[in-house]
């Protein structure tokens, strides 16, 4: 068996495949995956969210429509494949505590449970170039523990699994997340060093995810043409990425991008000014100030992103009204999904049932919301 946790975007939203900085949390909802070795080389996987099993063989991998859901094992093995890594055939069950389409990464969660499973049915061991190689058996079946570099290696194997068979052009924040966890921590994540480093969430703050209940699908569509306006506007201001452009740089250089060009990536460059003052914010212990920063991340989703949606605006506006809500937002890709509310821990239970009342009052739909903890990553 293995686990791997979804993630909460704090803050730092489209950031990550520009570059960019980003703070997630792991958080305490899960994929399980249980797996047993098979005597042919065919994979079968079933799954307590839909129906029938789903079987293929290793060296014929491909897309079956009926199943989207079986794309992310399959794109996983894939990726193994090319990396060098030989696999042996298995039986995999897969359960899920992560509510699909609220943004929490339910899909790099799968992901990365699946690398995992693969690594104790076929151990293998990833270079940072991304180079498998196959490791010899253990005899008690306990593998080497992970080390930075190798989670690096497989979170960007995950990404890649994603970007090519699935077909969604995501970054690295939700891979990342789930194998970098750590119970009661913050993580921060620079997407150009490539590091990641750990600050802790104060006791007395909790997050808090209030589900719209509109289901997003970053499957094409929305989400690859705002990953393609960013590096539009990146080429066009000559420089790599939009980490390389400053918010002074950017109104500079404002007369060479399209409207549209221009406000995604204001975005991004005031998302990544609003993480690096974020973390200093939550490790001075200033986290009214924090919130502040939640609230304006979502004012420039709403305005100059455009990912965000009716249902996710009332939510946040909700949220502004009650007491100890020190901020809110949308997290994760946008287009409906879930908002991220940062809550004092003793205002959690009268915050919950005051914006669900209100919000099935204002919307005529019913609200889910729960508290999540920040966990340890993969294991
Ligand atoms: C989705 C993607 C991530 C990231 C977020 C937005 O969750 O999978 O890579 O781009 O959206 O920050």
């Amino acid at each position: 068996m293995v686990r791997a946790p979804g993630r909460l975007e704090l803050l730092g939203n489209h950031t990550d495949y520009n570059e960019g900085l980003v703070m997630a949390l792991a958080v305490d909802k899960d994929v399980f995956l249980a797996g047993a070795p098979r005597h042919d080389p065919q994979v079968e996987v079933i799954s307590t969210a839909f129906p029938g099993a789903v079987r293929f063989a290793l060296d014929g991998i491909a897309k079956d429509a009926s199943a989207p859901w079986a794309d992310y094992v399959k794109g996983v093995l894939l990726e193994l494949q090319r990396r060098g890594v030989p696999l042996r055939g298995f039986n995999v069950a897969i359960h899920s505590t992560i509510p699909l389409g609220a943004g929490l990464s339910s899909s790099a969660a799968l992901l990365v449970s699946t690398a995992l499973l693969a690594r104790k049915l076929s151990p293998y061991s990833l270079a940072p170039d991304g180079a498998g190689t196959p490791l010899p058996p253990f005899g008690n079946g306990e593998l080497p523990a992970l080390g930075t570099a190798e989670k690096l290696a497989l979170a960007k194997l995950c990404q890649a699994a994603e970007n090519r068979f699935v077909g969604v052009n995501c970054g690295l924040l939700d891979p990342l997340s789930s194998l970098f966890g750590r119970a009661d921590h913050v993580i921060l994540i620079d997407c150009r060093d490539l590091t990641v480093a750990h600050t802790p969430l104060h006791p007395d703050l909790a997050a808090v995810v209030c589900h719209s209940g509109v289901r997003h699908a970053l499957v094409g569509g929305e989400y690859n043409d705002r990953r393609r306006s960013c590096e539009a506007a990146a080429r066009a201001l000559g420089v790599p990425s939009l980490r390389h452009v400053s918010l002074d740089g950017l109104a500079a250089g404002r007369a060479k991008l399209s409207a549209h060009e221009y406000e995604c990536a204001l975005h991004v460059v005031g998302e990544n000014d609003r993480v690096t003052r974020g973390a200093a914010r939550l490790r001075a212990g200033e986290f009214e100030a924090f919130g502040q920063l939640l609230y304006q991340s979502h004012e420039s989703s709403r305005l100059n992103f455009r990912n965000s949606c009716p249902a996710l605006d009332v939510l946040v506006e909700l949220a502004k009204g009650q007491p100890g809500c020190l901020g809110a937002r949308l997290t994760g890709g946008g287009f409906g999904g879930a908002t991220l509310n940062l809550v004092r821990r003793e205002a959690v239970g009268a915050f919950r049932e005051a914006v669900e009342a209100a919000y099935e009052q204002r919307t005529g739909q019913r609200l889910e919301s729960w508290v999540c903890r920040a966990v340890d990553g993969a294991a």
